[in-house]
């Protein structure tokens, strides 16, 4: 598996690979810090499409000025290994100024979207993603790029900003991948310390119990979004930043719940910000 610096490099691959018997191209963005909700994006691409690029790059413009961005994650070794124990072809890591060049002033914002869910409480982090994933889907020419539904909103914005600007990418959307106990897997999760890491289980209990109440006929959201906010008062260290239902596609609240809208929750757990959801079925 090769390590590609630039964007000149990751291009060059790309045109080659297709060249060689007109194959797909897969790129699964991330920011490295890799456990398995990546790993199952990586097999997704991997059975989906010819050659598979995974991109490590810790993107400085999705991080507020008081977020983690400097005590981030960052083991590009091990991300390396399962990278390629995964079946990645190429991994793209480039640094902050090769994507940033000197003067960088083209951003992309996804106006209305981008202020909903995380983006009302993290201002400027899908403008962020945004920029960064339009940057890597250019430089990489893919075919598909894979994502989590762990980050549905992300999603949402990103839908938009592909057909919006028309790019030639196809967005797959893989599951959420899960602890045992039901914990959704993230990066952050390592700041939990072990109480905290209990405490954190207030997040996919309250999307199980509202799945609960969805397939027992409940549709009112202000009923749900009541009973989601009720479970967590019961867990006094977990501060609620959003409970809502809305239409997938606008990020816009629905007053009744129906099949495709996405229910989500995001709670700080102690210091750590954590984020799940559910599409309703
Ligand atoms: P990161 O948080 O590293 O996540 C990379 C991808 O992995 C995202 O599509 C995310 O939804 C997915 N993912 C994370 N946890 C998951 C889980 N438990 N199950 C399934 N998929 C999971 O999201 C980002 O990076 C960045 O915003 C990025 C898109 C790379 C732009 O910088």
């Amino acid at each position: 598996m090769e390590i590609l610096r630039t964007v000149a490099e990751l291009r060059q691959w790309s045109r080659e690979v297709r060249n060689d018997g007109g194959n797909t191209i897969g790129l699964v963005p991330t920011m490295g810090a890799l456990h398995a909700g990546h790993a199952s994006l990586i097999r997704a691409a991997c059975a989906s499409v010819g050659y598979v690029a995974v991109s490590i790059f810790v993107n400085p413009t999705q991080f507020g000025p008081n977020e983690d961005y400097a005590r981030y994650p960052r083991t590009f070794e091990t991300d390396c290994a399962l990278a390629k124990a995964e079946g990645a072809d190429v991994v793209f890591a480039p640094t902050v100024e090769e994507l940033y060049p000197d003067g960088a002033a083209t951003f992309v914002e996804v106006e209305g979207l981008s202020r909903r869910l995380d983006g009302a409480s993290r201002p400027g982090h899908f403008r962020g993603v945004a920029t960064v994933v339009a940057k890597l889907l250019i430089a990489s020419e893919a075919d598909r790029a894979f994502f989590g539904q762990k980050d549905a909103a992300q999603v949402a914005v990103l839908r938009r900003m592909v057909a919006d600007l028309r790019l030639a990418t196809e967005i797959v959307v893989c599951p959420i991948v899960r602890e045992p106990d039901g914990l959704a897997l993230s990066s952050r999760n390592i700041y939990l310390s072990a109480a905290e890491r209990v405490q954190a289980l207030a997040l996919s209990w309250t999307i199980r119990q509202v799945e609960a109440l969805v397939a027992g006929g409940e549709r009112r959201a202000g009923a749900l979004v009541a009973a989601a906010r009720h479970t967590f008062e019961a867990e006094a260290d977990v501060r609620v930043d959003y409970i809502e239902l809305v239409n997938w596609a606008t990020l816009e609240p629905v007053e009744f719940a129906a099949p495709g809208n996405l229910f989500a929750v995001a709670a700080w757990v102690g210091a750590t910000r954590l984020i799940d959801n559910t599409i309703l079925s």
